[in-house]
C-alpha cells in the first residue's frame, strides 16, 4: 500500500504534521506499508491560471513542482490531505495542490476520460485547529470530498483534532498522539477486511 502524505502547514514540526507522522509511523510499523510526505511550503507551486489548457489535453501547462504531484497523487493508493485550519478552510499551500487538480477535473468532467477500477483508493483529511466549534471542519472536508469526486477515488475517513494552537500542543498531548495512532489502525484494519 502506497501512501502519499500532502502537507499544507508552513509549520514543518507543527501540529498537523505531527499527526501526520504519528499515522504515518504506525502505517509502516505495523504494516509495512510505504509512506511519502510532500512539503508544499517547500515547493514552487503557482496556482491555477484559469487559462483552459487543461481542457484540451487534460494537462497543465505550467511547468514546476506540480508536475511531479501529478504523478505521485495518481501512483497513491492512499492519500492523505493534511492541513491546519486558516480561516475556516485548508490553508493557501493546500488549496493551491488542490486547484492545480483542474486538470483532472478537465479530463474526467471535459474530455470524459475516467479513471475506472479505483474503487480501491481513498483519500483522508487529517486537520487540526485551535479552537472548538461545531462547524469548524466542514470546509475543509467539502473541498476534500470535492477533489475525491474530481479524482475518481473514495472519500475515506477523517481525523480531526480541535483545542490545539501553539506548535508542540499535539506532539506533548498523549491522548491525542493515541487517537492518531487508533486512526492509523483502523484504517489497516478496513484495509485487510476490504483486500
Ligand atoms: C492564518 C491563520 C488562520 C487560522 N484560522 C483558524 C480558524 O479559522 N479556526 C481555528 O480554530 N484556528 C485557526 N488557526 C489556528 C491553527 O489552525 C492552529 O494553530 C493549528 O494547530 C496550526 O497547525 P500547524 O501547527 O500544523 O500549522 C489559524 C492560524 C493561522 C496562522
Amino acid at each position: 500500500m502506497k501512501n502519499l502524505f500532502i502537507l499544507g502547514s508552513p509549520r514543518k514540526d507543527g501540529n498537523s504534521a505531527t499527526m501526520a507522522r504519528v499515522v504515518a509511523d504506525e502505517l509502516v510499523q505495523s504494516a509495512k506499508e510505504s509512506v511519502e510526505f510532500i512539503y508544499l511550503n517547500s515547493l514552487s507551486i503557482q496556482a491555477c491560471q484559469g487559462c483552459g489548457a487543461c481542457s484540451q489535453t487534460g494537462k497543465c501547462v505550467l511547468d514546476d513542482d506540480m508536475q511531479q504531484l501529478y504523478t505521485k497523487t495518481e501512483a497513491a493508493d492512499r492519500l492523505f490531505l493534511v492541513s491546519p485550519i486558516y480561516f475556516y478552510s485548508v490553508t493557501a499551500q493546500l488549496k493551491c495542490y488542490i486547484d492545480r487538480c483542474q486538470a483532472q477535473w478537465a479530463k474526467k468532467y471535459i474530455l470524459k476520460q475516467r479513471n475506472k477500477d479505483q474503487n480501491y483508493r481513498s483519500a483522508h483529511l487529517l486537520s487540526c485547529a485551535a479552537t472548538n466549534g461545531k462547524k469548524l471542519f466542514d470546509g475543509a472536508e467539502f473541498i476534500v470530498k470535492c477533489l475525491c469526486d474530481t479524482l475518481d477515488i473514495q472519500y475515506g475517513k477523517a481525523l480531526l483534532i480541535r483545542n490545539a494552537e501553539e506548535e508542540g500542543a499535539i506532539k506533548n498531548n498523549n491522548d491525542t498522539i493515541a487517537s492518531c495512532s487508533a486512526f492509523a489502525k483502523e484504517l489497516i484494519r478496513s484495509a485487510k477486511k476490504q483486500a
